[in-house]
This record gives structure tokens, sequence and C-alpha cells, in this order.
């Protein structure tokens, strides 16, 4: 996308339908995005190319999103000074804690700022995107606060529980 402020890079492109939450999320709160599947694994060197490139061609937070040994969000970590966010990807074998511990415990120097596991994080990861975003962006600040008076509202809606007859 032009001017895509924020880089998602997923895996695999089977971790797409649960990334997918985030990509919506950007779009709603209308932050340009560009999406690659890449693996920290199977292709390190593209995936080292695009963390150094990122801050040049105008990206300002990367997400990552992997499962089992997920070192994506690490890799990426690893060569560049922007903001990298990593998504654990839930897994069959071990539900998503092998995701989570290989993306969440980063050693001293390198951080990753890691959401939950599946598609809470993945939405979530958009919207703290967003957040550090719109530290220079009031537009998007404002969208952003939109957002959250609009999902407080809904809860509260919903708040009052019927009696049982
Ligand atoms: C990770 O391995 C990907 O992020 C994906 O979550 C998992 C399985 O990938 P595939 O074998 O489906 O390509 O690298």
């Amino acid at each position: 996308m032009e001017n895509a402020k924020v880089l998602v890079v997923m895996g695999s492109r089977s971790d797409l339908p649960v990334v997918q939450a985030c990509l919506d999320q950007l779009k709603d709160l209308e932050i340009p995005y560009e999406a690659r599947v890449l693996s920290a694994h199977r292709t390190p060197d593209a995936v080292l190319e695009l963390s150094r490139n990122a801050k040049k061609n105008g990206i300002q937070v990367i997400i990552a999103a992997a499962g089992g040994a997920a070192h994506l969000a690490g890799v990426l970590a690893s060569s560049t000074i922007l903001p990298i966010i990593g998504i654990p990807m839930q897994t069959s074998a071990l539900g998503g804690m092998d995701s989570l511990l290989s993306t969440v415990q980063m050693p001293a120097g390198v951080p990753v700022a890691t959401v939950a596991i599946g598609k809470a994080g993945a939405k979530n990861a958009a919207i703290l995107a967003g957040q550090m975003i719109a530290l220079g962006d009031p537009a998007l600040a404002e969208r952003i606060r939109t957002f959250k008076a609009d999902q407080a509202a809904k809860v509260l809606e919903g708040s009052r529980l019927e009696e049982e007859e």
C-alpha cells in the first residue's frame, strides 16, 4: 500500500485467518499498512532486508505474527530501531504457549512488545501500533478515542441483565 505506516509480517499464509483481525482493525482506524508473508527460518535474508529498509520506506511500527518456534518478531527487532509488536499464533501442538514464550522472552537490549495469543492479540497489535503513531498524529488520536468510547458505550448498553421470569 502507498504510504504504509505499519508493516505487518506473518510467518506463513496459514497465519492469515488470525492476522486478518489485525488488518481489519488497522483499516477501521484508517492506518495505512503493508502486509507480507515471510519466515524467519525459511526466508531469513528477505526478513532482514525488509526490516533494514522499513524506516526509509516510511514505516513507523512493525507487527510480526508467527507460531511455534516464533522467531520472526525477534529477527525483525535485531535489525531496526522501529518498535516491534509480536503476535503469538495459536498452535495445535502446544496451544500457542510455544509461540508466546519464543516471542516474549527476548534478551535484554532487543525489545518486542508481545500481545496476547491469537485474535485478541492480533486486534490489540493494531490498536497498540495506532496508539504509538497517534503520539504524533492528532487525527488518529481522535479516531482511537472515538473507538474506545464506542467500545465502552456498547458494554454499558448491554450491562443490565434482565431478571429471569
Ligand atoms: C510459523 O510456523 C508460522 O508463523 C506458522 O504459524 C507456523 C506454521 O507454518 P506453516 O507450516 O503452516 O507454513 O513459522
